[in-house]
């Protein structure tokens, strides 16, 4: 029985989700290694919690006020009082299918900030009343048998389960459910601190978009002195330019949108350059072939990867953490080979660097650019993503919703 509940348990029923970048190299031996099996399956005797919530319930892109269940806490859990959550784009290519079938009613969310409710009864590290995060991941079965199992890159761990759209047999509703609600159980692990002096409204986007550009600029050692280019200046785009900056980079910001050269400049870039059309008319992108030491793009849709590419010199780094539809880049092998680039792809952040990037902010004075709404104004705010009106990350008052 315990075989067959975590079959259940982790069968993603070819279901897209953005976990399933980090997994599908893993799915093969989901099924082969049962060992751990579902000890927490059984573990609490508590009952389940109510929440509300904003949800999808189809394709369409619109999200509906929802009633749900939450699974009850466990040994191993704290139950988080959600304050804001922040709309990233992946919530609108996961609830739109872009990524794949989902099932619905689905409440996303991964961008969650909120004060600790609840301690499970094995919890450390947390308790009553602590300010804390959620970002992308919310669960891991090893940490069931083995708390201390994990010890770094759970973002590729097989075993991992993700915030939102995620089959988990513990929850009434069948799937993990995010957090653009009001209330949320995670595994203690997945949680982090969030210091007195960062706002929580500014705190947010850091759980995703801060921790997915903070990771790979720390991983290619961004230093003082470095030509970074930042293509694609939405919610990610736009910390990423601010996080370059403070390591001293000289940043060159690579935008389709000119209305937002003021802002970018503010963010400190040193040059903001506006390509035409990401995709057909990238001729702005000519003059700065090979002349920067790295890369990343945020943009989620088709684009000319090699010609952005090559604005990178011979043998530096170019990283695409944008995930467009189906999560499909095509690119020029002739155009990489050309210029010579590393290409390279990076998914979200550890626990630790999820950590760290909030720490670091919030003794660096480093704030992403925010607008606070209300519940009723999320589908608009989800329309202005797409069209790339966002200034620059919208985020959600919980207590609105
Ligand atoms: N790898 C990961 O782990 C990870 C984590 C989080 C998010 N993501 C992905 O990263 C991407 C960006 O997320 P986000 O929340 O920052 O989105 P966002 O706020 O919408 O920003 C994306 C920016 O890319 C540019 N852009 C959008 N559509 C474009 C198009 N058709 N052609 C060229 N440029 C376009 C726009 O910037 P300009 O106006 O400046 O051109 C836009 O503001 C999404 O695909 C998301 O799923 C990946």
């Amino acid at each position: 029985m315990k075989n067959q509940h975590r079959r259940e348990f982790l069968k993603h029923s070819g279901k897209w989700t953005l976990a399933a970048v980090a997994l599908n190299a893993g799915v093969s031996n989901l099924f082969a290694n049962t060992t751990n099996a579902t000890s927490t399956a059984n573990a609490s005797t508590t009952s389940t919690i109510k929440s509300k919530g904003l949800a999808a319930f189809d394709n369409s892109g619109i999200l509906r006020p929802f009633e749900f269940f939450r699974r009850a806490l466990s040994d191993n859990d704290i139950l988080i009082d959600i304050k804001f959550a922040s709309i990233c784009h992946s919530d609108i290519h996961q609830i739109k299918g872009d990524w794949g079938a989902q099932q619905y009613p689905q409440v996303p969310g991964h961008e969650i900030v909120g004060i600790v409710a609840k301690v499970g009864a094995k919890v450390k590290g947390f308790k009553v009343g602590d300010r804390v995060g959620v970002g992308c991941m919310c669960d891991n079965f090893k940490l069931h048998s083995a708390p201390n199992s994990l010890k770094g890159g759970e973002q590729y761990d097989k075993d991992t389960l993700f915030t939102y759209g995620f089959k988990d047999l513990r929850e009434p509703s069948g799937i993990s459910q995010g957090g653009y609600s009001s209330n949320i159980v995670v595994n203690a692990h997945f949680a982090v601190k969030i210091p007195a002096n960062l706002r929580f409204e500014e705190a947010a986007p850091l759980l995703c978009a801060g921790v997915t550009t903070y990771s790979p600029l720390m991983k290619y050692n961004i230093k003082k002195g470095d030509k970074v280019g930042v293509a694609g200046i939405g919610g990610l785009g736009h910390l990423a330019v601010k996080l370059a900056v403070s390591k001293g980079a000289k940043v060159y910001a690579f935008t389709t949108t000119s209305l937002k050269s003021a802002d970018i400049k503010g963010f400190g870039a040193s040059e903001v350059i506006v390509v035409k059309d990401a995709l057909k008319d990238t001729s702005a992108l000519n003059a700065y072939k090979g002349s920067l030491d790295y890369m990343i793009s945020t943009i989620p849709a088709a684009f000319d990867v090699g010609a952005y590419a090559a604005c990178v010199k011979p043998f530096g780094t170019f990283t695409q953490v944008g995930m467009p539809p189906k999560f499909e880049v095509s690119l020029s092998n002739l155009a990489l080979s050309q210029s010579r680039v590393n290409y390279t792809a990076s998914l979200i952040g550890d626990m630790k660097e999820t950590q760290d990037v909030i720490n670091y902010c919030a003794a660096h004075n480093i704030r992403p650019q925010i607008e606070i709404i209300k519940a009723n104004s999320v589908n608009s705010a989800w329309q202005n993503v797409l069209n790339k009106q966002a200034r620059y990350r919208y985020v959600i008052d919980s207590g609105s919703i």
